[in-house]
C-alpha cells in the first residue's frame, strides 16, 4: 500500500468558483468585505510565515511553547492512532505532535492548497517512514469528509484560525466536527486569548508593515485571478480591536474616492474616500466561552493549557 494518498474533495475549479462568488458578494454588500481565506496564495503564505516571526505577533510562539510543554499530555490523553490536521499548511507545528504520538498510524493533513499538502507530505514521509499520510484537499469550513482510518482520532485545529470564523460559522463548524467524531475521539484546538488592546493591535499592525502587506495581498489575488485593477497604494491597512465582539478586525481603507473594475465579473465597484473593506476578523477567546461553544457541539473540554504568559490556549476535548 502506498504510504501517501491525496484525495480531492473539492472539484479543481471549485476554488475559482468560490473566489468569484465571494468577491461578487463581498464587493457589492455594505459594508464591503472579503473572506480571509483569499490571503493565502504563495506570496500571502510567505508573508504569513514572516508574520509568525515578528516580535509583535505572539500567537505562533505561544502556541509552540504550549505544544512543546504539553506534547506528552496530549499523547497520553488522546492515544491517537490518526491525527487529522485542519488547515495544515506547511505542517510545521505538526512535527511536535508527531514526535509526541509514537502510536500514530495515519496523518491526515487537510488544506485547500495542494502545493502545501504535497510539499509537507514529502518531508514528513522522509522523516517518518512507516507513517501513512492521507492528504485531503478540502475546504473544511464547507465539507468535512474524513477518510476511514484507525481510531482513536485526534482532530487538530491550531493557530487560532477558529477565530477567523464569525460566531454563527464557528458554531456550524464545531458542530460538523463533533458530528464526525466517535466516542473516544478528540479535538485539539488552538485559541488566542483576550488581552490588553495594545498587545492585540500591535500583533495585527506591526512596525515593519508585514501585516499591512499581507492584508493588501488579497487585492493582488483579486487583480490576478479575476482581472481586477486594484492599486495597492490606494488603500491603507487598518487593524482595530472590537471590544464588544472581542475580535480584531482588519480592514483596507480607501485613501481617496475611486472605482475598481473586476473584469471577469463585469463588475464596477465604487469606493468613497475613507470607505473600508473588511478583510478579516480574528476573534479572541476566554476559557468559559470556548467551553460553552464546544458543549453546544457535543464536545467536553477536558484540558485547558496556556503558555506561562497566558496569551494563548490549547484545549483538548473529547466526544461525550
Ligand atoms: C492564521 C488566522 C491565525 O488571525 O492571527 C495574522 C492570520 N492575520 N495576521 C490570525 C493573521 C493577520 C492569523 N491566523
Amino acid at each position: 500500500m502506498s504510504p501517501f494518498l491525496l484525495t480531492r474533495t473539492l472539484p479543481s475549479d471549485a476554488t475559482d468558483a468560490a473566489l468569484r462568488a465571494d468577491v461578487l458578494d463581498g464587493l457589492t454588500r455594505h459594508p464591503k468585505s472579503l473572506p480571509p481565506k483569499w490571503f493565502y496564495d504563495a506570496h500571502g503564505s510567505e508573508l504569513f510565515e514572516e508574520i509568525t516571526r515578528l516580535e509583535e505577533y505572539y500567537p505562533t510562539r505561544s502556541e509552540r511553547e504550549i505544544l512543546l510543554a504539553r506534547a506528552g499530555d496530549i499523547a497520553a490523553a488522546s492515544g491517537a492512532r490518526t491525527l487529522i490536521e485542519l488547515g495544515s499548511g506547511s505542517s510545521e507545528k505538526t512535527r511536535h505532535l508527531l514526535d509526541a504520538l509514537p502510536g500514530l498510524h495515519t496523518y491526515v493533513p487537510v488544506d485547500v492548497s495542494e502545493s502545501a499538502l504535497t510539499g509537507a507530505a514529502q518531508s514528513l514521509l522522509a522523516e517518518r517512514p512507516g507513517l501513512s499520510v492521507h492528504a485531503l484537499i478540502a475546504d473544511f469550513t464547507h465539507t468535512l469528509e474524513l477518510p476511514d482510518s484507525p481510531g482513536p482520532r485526534l482532530v487538530a485545529f491550531l493557530g487560532g484560525t477558529l477565530g477567523n470564523l464569525l460566531p454563527g460559522e464557528r458554531a456550524e463548524f464545531l458542530r460538523s466536527v463533533g458530528a464526525r467524531l466517535s466516542p473516544g475521539d478528540g479535538l485539539l484546538l488552538g485559541t488566542d486569548l483576550v488581552k490588553d488592546e495594545a498587545t492585540l493591535v500591535a500583533a495585527y499592525d506591526d512596525a515593519a508593515g508585514v501585516t499591512a502587506a499581507f492584508n493588501k495581498n488579497v487585492l493582488s489575488v483579486v487583480d490576478r485571478e479575476l482581472g481586477a485593477d486594484f492599486q495597492l497604494d490606494d488603500f491603507e491597512h487598518v487593524a482595530l480591536w472590537d471590544a464588544e465582539h472581542e475580535w480584531i478586525e482588519m480592514r483596507l481603507r480607501a485613501r481617496r474616492a475611486l472605482t475598481v473594475k473586476v473584469r471577469e465579473l463585469d463588475l464596477v465597484v465604487p469606493f468613497e474616500e475613507g470607505e473600508e473593506l473588511r478583510t478579516e476578523i480574528s476573534a479572541k477567546f476566554r476559557e468559559e466561552g470556548v467551553r460553552a461553544e464546544l458543549a453546544v457541539a457535543g464536545l467536553r473540554l477536558d484540558e485547558w493549557w496556556t503558555d506561562p504568559a497566558g496569551r494563548f490556549a490549547l484545549s483538548l476535548s473529547t466526544v461525550r
